[in-house]
């Protein structure tokens, strides 16, 4: 299927994902989370790609939230069987690489739940966040009430779900919600700086590394705690770790295979 409103380019082993819809600041139809999905579908193939960028086409958005088009009109269970198929929020959290949220306008609703499901976040300076929908009288839905409490605490999370207020690039960095915010001109070389550096680790410890931070928010301190026990005794069964101590203690940068 030939996407119409994603692009995809590789840039080393960075994957770089880009939602085009400008003239509508990138909000999120039906077809653009369906070209979403296959977009993270042909990375995930990819074994070059080790790191995944998303950013929004334009100098205005990142992504101005769901397409609030295709809101009017619709019933409860239509909306419903709209949201419970496949979500790309939740193909971008398990995703096995590493993904980074290149927020580089809006992000909004959708928008700001989509660099919620990455890994890392990193905001232009005139980037501005928020969680909208109470404005148009619904909640989110695609994680923010879950994944934005989360990341910054159950107070600040629920001001911004309640006011529906947008924030600053610098409010969000202060509050935990982006890692990192630049002066628009860096944002992408800093961003694919950052990308680079992590695409230079073992593919098959970074998937695990992510697996198990994940799991924090997921399971019990204990079962946690033993889950991350298997996962770091798994990294021993990859040629990666055995190419890493190796290099460490011959004095040389590791070249990691993913295997
Ligand atoms: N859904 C559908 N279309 C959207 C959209 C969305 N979420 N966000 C922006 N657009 C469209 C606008 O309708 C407009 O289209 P048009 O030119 O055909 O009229 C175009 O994108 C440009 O947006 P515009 O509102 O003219 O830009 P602005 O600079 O005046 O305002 C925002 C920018 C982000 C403040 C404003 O677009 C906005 O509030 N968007 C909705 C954000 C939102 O509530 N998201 C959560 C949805 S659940």
């Amino acid at each position: 299927m030939a996407l119409e409103n994603v692009l995809i380019e590789k840039r080393g082993r960075v994957g770089v994902v880009t939602v085009n819809r400008p003239d509508k600041l990138n909000a999120l139809n039906i077809r653009t989370r369906e070209d979403i999905l296959a977009a993270f579908d042909e990375l995930e193939k990819d074994a070059d790609v080790r790191v995944v960028v998303i950013t929004g086409a334009g100098e205005k958005a990142f992504i101005a939230g769901a397409d609030i088009n295709e809101f009017a009109g619709k019933t409860a269970v239509q909306q419903r069987a709209v949201m419970k198929g496949r979500r790309a929020f939740d193909a971008v959290e398990d995703f096995p690489k590493p993904v980074i949220a290149m927020i580089n306008g809006f992000a909004l609703g959708g928008g700001c739940e989509l660099a919620l499901a990455c890994d890392i976040r990193v905001a232009s300076s005139k980037a501005k966040l928020g969680q909208p929908e109470i404005k148009l009288g619904i909640i989110p839905g695609g994680g923010g009430t879950q994944r934005l409490t989360r990341l910054i605490g159950e107070g600040k999370a629920m001001e911004l779900i309640l006011t529906g207020d947008m924030i600053s690039a610098e409010e969000a960095e202060r509050l935990g919600l982006v890692n990192y915010v630049y002066p628009p001109e860096e944002l992408e070389v800093k961003t694919m700086e950052l990308a680079g550096k992590i695409a230079e680790m073992s593919p098959v410890a970074l998937t695990l590394a992510k697996q198990s931070v994940k799991n924090a928010a997921r399971m019990e301190i204990r079962a946690g705690l033993e889950a991350e026990t298997e996962l770091f005794a798994l990294c021993f069964s990859s040629e990666d770790k055995e190419e890493g101590v190796r290099a460490f203690i011959e004095k040389r940068k590791a070249e990691f295979k993913g295997r």
